[in-house]
């Protein structure tokens, strides 16, 4: 019996943005054609833009597609079921007013406002004020209540340890840590959920999984394309806020932590805030920092990051970092996790590579130099896992050479890879919390990022200029 959720409504505060447009609307299409929505649900957009129901249904119209199997007439039935749940109510942020009339036209609509999802699809300046007119309208300055409100937010979560703690003291003030869901989407990918199974249900990975088999790890991320529209948002954050501190370091904490005892969200908390509390903070001997810089690309000038109108012109903002980090405990000691991240790169893929030790085993010395295995998850693009092993070259001789045993998901799996926000964003409504960020591992990973980041502002360090489409600063 597939699990049914109750009637309940989802406000998107912030809904005439690019989140709402892009990722929101159509996770939440894709969860309705899949029967996964309760048929008693509202879809309730907020913003300041002047819209009505028509023009909001209008503007998300387009970004509605059928991702799975469904006939073309059935799929157009579902569209205008779908947006016959939505509706917009055009209000400020900071108004109780606003609120008020948010919470009436709830009423209206036809359900009670319980079991709320506010999603604040602001940007983070907005959230506390937004929050605040949650708190003093919805729970009427209770703590969000049963039977359930609760409240999802998107990284970035501050700028320094400083920030972030503040932000997580005044959200604490209007709700509990359970109601806050702290959306990482890189948690919510197929691949990245599968990296515990991987560890920890398959007996030939485990005992491998340390710094006796292991030679370093490299995590990377990287984008083909530049700033584009978002440099505005991009230049007050850098890569290291806006990837390093947040993707790079969830990603870390899954490959390094300890076995939880369970499945349990706690049991998986407690193993990455215990692991992400033994990284040695970065610092700025650890660390290289890039720009991009104009390059012409077959034929095509690429404008370089500070030559974005919405860029300063002396502005020192990061696109690209290489950071080396040390983890202090017994597993790990000596192994180097490599992070990189940087945009306006030659490729775009998030991929984890784990490099095992050379053999050293001299049956083999007549063979020259033999590669160590590798095991590289890719995240992104063509989901896949792939185990580098050294094996014999079909023929007479012994000779030897590297092959892959490959798990391409697309052709292993018929499934359709879910988008993230489609299995976050059902997660949220299910009260499922494994997926989500705890107050506690945003401290732990500000602690690693923040003293370089203060280090590169205070003494204004020049990032290495790469060209635009290279693979970053020689
Ligand atoms: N877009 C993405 O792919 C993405 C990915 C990861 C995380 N996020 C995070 O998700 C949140 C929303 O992202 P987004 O890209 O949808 O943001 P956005 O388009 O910049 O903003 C969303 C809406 O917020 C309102 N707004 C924007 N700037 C404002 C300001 N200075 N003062 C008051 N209202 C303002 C606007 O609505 P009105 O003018 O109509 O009020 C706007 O349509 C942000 O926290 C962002 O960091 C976004």
């Amino acid at each position: 019996m597939p699990y049914r959720l109750k009637p309940c409504n989802i406000v998107i505060i912030g809904a005439s943005g690019d989140l709402t447009r892009r990722k929101l609307i159509p996770a939440l299409f894709s969860l309705y054609c899949n029967d996964l929505l309760p048929d008693q649900i509202a879809i309730i957009g907020f913003a300041r833009s002047d819209l009505d129901d028509l023009k909001f249904r209008d503007t998300i119209v387009r970004y509605l597609t059928c991702r799975y199997e469904l006939e073309q007439s059935k799929c157009h039935e579902k569209m205008n079921e779908f947006l016959n749940k939505c509706f917009y109510v055009c209000g400020n942020y900071n108004s109780i007013d606003s609120f008020i009339e948010l919470k009436d036209r709830i009423r209206e609509i036809g359900f009670s406002e319980e079991n709320t999802l506010f999603y604040m699809a602001v940007p983070p300046s907005i959230f506390i004020e937004s929050a605040n007119s949650i708190h003093h309208t919805f729970t009427k300055g209770n703590k969000l209540q049963n039977p359930w409100s609760r409240i999802v937010i998107e990284k970035p979560f501050g700028r320094d340890s400083e920030s972030s703690k503040k932000l997580i003291n005044s959200l604490s003030e209007i709700s509990d840590e359970e109601q806050i869901y702290r959306i990482d989407h890189y948690l919510g990918k197929e691949v990245i959920q599968n990296v515990m199974i991987l560890r920890f249900a398959n007996l030939i990975f485990e005992p491998l999984w340390n710094n006796r088999f292991i030679d370093s790890i490299s995590i990377s991320w990287t984008e083909k394309i530049g700033c584009e529209g978002r440099a505005g948002y991009f230049d007050n954050y850098g890569i290291i806020r806006d990837v390093m501190q947040n993707h790079l370091l969830q990603i870390v904490a899954l490959v390094g932590m300890e076995k939880p005892e369970n499945f349990s969200a706690e049991c998986i908390c407690d193993k990455k805030v215990e692991l992400l509390k033994s990284v040695n903070s970065i610092d700025l001997d650890n660390i290289t920092v890039g720009q991009y810089a104009n390059s012409t690309i077959n034929g095509k000038n690429e404008p370089g990051y500070l030559e974005d109108p919405d860029v300063p012109d002396d502005s020192l903002t990061e696109t690209y970092a290489k950071a080396t980090l040390a983890i202090n405990n017994d597993r790990w000691k000596g192994v180097p996790f490599y992070l990189t991240a940087g945009k306006a790169m030659s490729t775009s893929m998030t991929e984890i590579r784990i490099s095992f030790k050379k053999i050293s085993n001299p049956i083999f010395n007549s063979h020259g130099e033999i590669n160590s295995n590798s095991l590289v998850i890719r995240v992104q693009p063509n989901e896949a896992i792939e185990l580098n092993i050294i094996n014999k070259l079909p023929g007479l001789d012994q000779q030897l050479e590297e092959a892959k045993l490959n798990l391409h998901y697309a052709s292993a799996f018929q499934q359709i890879v879910p988008d993230a926000y489609e299995r976050l964003i059902l997660d949220v409504l299910r009260g499922d919390r494994n997926l989500f960020i705890r107050a506690e591992e945003l401290e732990a990973s500000w602690n690693i990022v923040t003293p370089v980041l203060n280090r590169l502002e205070q003494e204004k360090i020049k990032p290495e200029f790469y060209a635009f489409g290279s693979s970053g600063p020689i």
